[in-house]
């Protein structure tokens, strides 16, 4: 375990945000985590590649990451395994792990950033592929004894970049293992718009070029956090009423939009696009001129700077859309 006191956590957001903690505690083990909790410091935020974080300042309390890094087959039938990944396993490594081992059902996830435990928490989701069909169980630890306690796939009240830890649970217990419940068998799917032209374009769809397609367009159309401070998709995706989308798309015929339970889901980098957004900045933020559902630090940007920006969008998109925009990530 390392304990670092008013440690800045520069390096542990992808934002880039130059903010500080009074404690930040790596924990690589859960006998590691239940000494910690003994006398931790609150509150207590819980970390993982910081890639769904927007720090608003300084953060007064401890927070936790997990390097637990171990990846283990625990289980296995003719045409299933089950893999218990460590929560701070990178998340793109278990992807190259399972391309590599023939394990299919996270490739359409390939390149996203950061780690296995935050997988479980965010429900992360790409290219027609959420990471709850494939989670088995989420192990965890909770924050307020120390107990163990093992979540199926139906407890963690899984929906569209929504769980039980993020919600009903916030902040209770931290993630220490996922298992991944995978394919032997081969189990593509392209069903998503330009994912099964650049597979044929690679040469079929075998688990490596699914992988190799996602992370060409994926690198196409998103920001490189390490070259410019992000955290992918700002904004969820809005699911509206079918009155609302009919509104919509009378004004507008060529709004796409996708089936979504509750309603009709509609993409927000469309909606912030038809406000004029796309590619504009506000001071030192900027909405990313490839992808307008991402908004960018164009260096030295604070905390206050991108959410004004995003409250800007959000107004605007209400006032033109009658549509309420809500953020994909936290604000701390
Ligand atoms: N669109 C625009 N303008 C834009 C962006 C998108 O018109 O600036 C339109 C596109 O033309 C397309 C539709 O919106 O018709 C959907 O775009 P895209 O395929 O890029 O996906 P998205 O809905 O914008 C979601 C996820 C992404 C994920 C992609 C691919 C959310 C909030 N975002 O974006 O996730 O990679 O689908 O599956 O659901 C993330 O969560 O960080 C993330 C990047």
């Amino acid at each position: 375990m390392t304990i670092r006191d008013n440690c800045s956590l520069a390096g542990r957001n992808t934002f880039g945000m130059d903010v500080r903690a009074d404690s930040l505690i790596d924990w690589a083990s859960t006998d590691e985590l239940k000494k910690a909790l003994q006398d931790i410091v609150k509150p207590v935020l819980m970390i993982g590649g910081g890639s769904n974080l927007l720090f608003m300042g300084d953060f007064k309390g401890t927070v936790l990451h997990s390097t637990i890094t171990s990846i283990d087959i625990i289980g296995s039938t003719d045409d299933r395994v089950y893999v218990k990944v460590g929560a701070g396993v990178v998340w793109d490594d278990f992807v190259a792990w399972c391309t590599i081992n023939g394990f299919w059902g996270v490739e359409n996830l390939s390149a996203i950033p950061g780690e296995a435990g935050a997988s479980a928490v965010q429900n992360i989701g790409a290219y027609g592929v959420e990471a709850k069909d494939v989670i088995d169980t989420v192990q965890t630890i909770c924050l307020a004894d120390g107990t163990e306690r093992d979540f199926s796939n139906s407890e963690c009240n899984y929906a569209y970049r929504q769980s039980i830890f993020k919600n009903e649970l916030k902040g209770q217990y931290a993630v220490a293992y996922v298992i991944y419940a995978l394919s032997k068998m081969p189990q593509p799917k392209l069903g998503y718009g330009a994912l099964e032209q650049e597979v044929e374009r690679l040469g079929g769809p075998t688990l490596a070029n699914i992988r190799q397609a996602v992370i060409s367009i994926r690198n196409s159309k998103l920001p490189d956090p390490k070259v410019l401070g992000n955290a992918g998709s700002f904004f969820m995706n809005p699911v509206v009423t079918e009155q609302e989308f009919d509104i919509i798309r009378s004004n507008y015929p060529d709004v796409p939009s996708y089936p979504a339970p509750g309603g009709i889901k509609v993409p927000a980098g469309w909606l912030i696009e038809k406000t004029g957004w796309k590619g504009r900045s506000l001071g030192l933020a900027a909405v990313y001129d490839k992808q307008a559902l991402v908004l960018v630090n164009k260096g030295g940007a604070t905390g206050a700077d991108v959410k004004r920006l995003a409250d800007t969008i959000i107004a605007d998109v209400k006032q033109k859309f009658g549509v309420t925009l809500s953020t994909e990530v936290n604000y701390i």
